[in-house]
């Protein structure tokens, strides 16, 4: 099997221009959401990255078909004979996999979708999921590592989310859009990615309202019909971006963002000192010396989101003192501070908290992505170094980010790809 690392030297300040991709975490959903009519669809913006084969490879075992246009749209077409079946080989990939099961509910009535496991975020239960589409009238049953779930006809109804969960929201929107009635969803996830789910299904003929607030409306529709769509800017590369530019210093423009989904983060970072201003359609933002500590919490949205957090702590090991940083959403997303610390950073971890003593410099060092996130944070320490850094397990990386070697390399960063065959001494993991 072949492997790929990234190695990444020091090498200055960042300028150019770059337009941000589509947002992963909503295409994946937008994906799942093309089983619940048939038809021809086309997302326009989705980006080119191994999630999106991931969800492709699901869409295909299910017997739906999608294929990238010359003008790089995506188009899904979905027929009436779909497999309502999502194997564990492809489930274990990419979690995101369980967004399937409120729509294979919805539109076949049954679905076999296998349990996710643990991933490096620690257990990521899908409870809530269950609880919500049981309340909607499903059934299901947990067998040999399968949920498999039943709904003759779904019925709406409200229901209270515990934890607004991005995951159970989603699942709850494309059950209740053809569930018969109303359907309520409190505390529900407000994130971006939610509102772009529902104005999705509402061209399809959907009648949600309220996304992006903590209650959700879905009257039920009878039917749905395949439509077109753009995908809304990937809010979580805007923060990989900027983060690379508060160690590496520069200017950047970023095009196609949408500064309204961003204003914790930039007020964030404007207290770390950087100078980030909105321009029509994009940002624009500066970086100087070193960055100022600041004190950073995780929340579900409007909150700093936990995918911002590894990439903010790579920043802040660098700032001028000392931060505290709390991650509230996952509490075991901290496996990339070992191989920081493999840099020199200075990270303590207590519990769900971390201090971050920053340095003046980090020691290039060979590392692991162990996740999407986790190995672009490591991509953003590595441009502060004093030598080169070598990421290893590069494939995480290119599950959320299209192409990110050459969009890099185009702002100047020395970085590069090396790939190899898997040798026997090699840590297998
Ligand atoms: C999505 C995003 C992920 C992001 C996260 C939070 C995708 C593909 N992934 O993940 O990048 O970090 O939102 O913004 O969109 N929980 C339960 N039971 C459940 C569901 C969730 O206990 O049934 C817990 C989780 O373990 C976690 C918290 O709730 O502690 C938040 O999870 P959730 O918002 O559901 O995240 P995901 O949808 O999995």
């Amino acid at each position: 099997m072949g492997v790929s690392r990234l190695v990444v030297r020091p090498a200055g300040p960042l300028r150019g221009e770059i337009t941000v991709q589509g947002a992963k975490n909503s295409a994946l959903k937008l994906m799942a959401a093309c089983v619940l009519a048939e038809g021809r669809y086309v997302l326009r913006n989705v980006p080119r990255i191994s999630d999106v084969d991931h969800m492709l490879a699901l869409l295909d075992a299910m017997r739906i078909s999608g294929r990238w246009r010359e003008d790089g749209a995506l188009e899904i077409v979905r027929g009436s004979d779909v497999v309502p079946e999502a194997p564990y080989e492809l489930v274990e990939r990419m979690r995101a996999s369980s967004a399937v099961l409120g729509p294979l509910l919805a539109a076949m009535g049954q679905a076999r979708v296998a349990m996710p496991g643990g991933d490096d975020f620690g257990s990521r239960p899908i409870d809530m999921h269950l609880h919500g589409l049981e309340a909607l009238g499903a059934e299901f049953s947990l067998t040999h590592g399968m949920i498999e779930g039943r709904a003759t006809q779904l019925r709406g109804t409200e229901v209270v989310l515990e934890y607004p969960s991005v995951g159970a929201t989603e699942n709850l929107l494309m059950a209740g859009v053809l569930a018969d009635g109303r359907t309520t969803v409190q505390n529900a996830a407000r994130e971006p990615e939610i509102a772009d789910l529902a104005a999705f299904l509402n061209r399809m003929g959907g009648r949600i309202l309220g996304a992006g607030s903590p209650t959700i409306t879905i009257d039920g529709v009878a039917e749905l019909r395949a439509v077109e769509h753009t995908v809304v800017p990937d809010r979580i590369e805007v923060a990989t971006l900027l983060t690379a530019l508060g160690v590496a210093g520069g200017e950047l423009t970023l095009r196609a963002v949408r500064p309204d989904h961003l204003d914790l983060l930039i007020d964030k970072l404007g207290r770390m000192g950087l100078r980030i201003s909105p321009e029509e359609g994009g940002l624009w933002a500066m970086a100087s010396g070193r960055p100022r500590p600041v004190d950073i919490a995780t929340l579900p949205y409007p909150g700093l989101a936990t995918d911002y957090l590894p990439m903010l702590v790579a920043l802040l090991a660098y700032a001028d003192g000392t931060s505290y940083a709390t991650e509230n959403v996952f509490s075991g997303r901290f496996r990339y501070v070992g191989e920081l610390a493999r840099m020199g950073a200075q990270v303590r971890v207590d519990g769900h908290h971390l201090v971050i003593d920053g340095v003046r410099r980090l020691s290039g060092a060979p590392v692991r992505a162990v996740d999407i996130r986790a190995g672009a944070a490591l991509v953003v320490a590595a441009l502060g170094a004093d030598g080169p850094t070598t990421i290893a397990d590069a494939h995480h990386i290119d599950r959320g980010y299209e192409h990110f070697v050459e969009r890099l390399r185009g702002v100047g960063v020395d970085i590069e790809r090396v790939d190899s065959e898997r040798v026997d001494s090699e840590r297998i993991d």
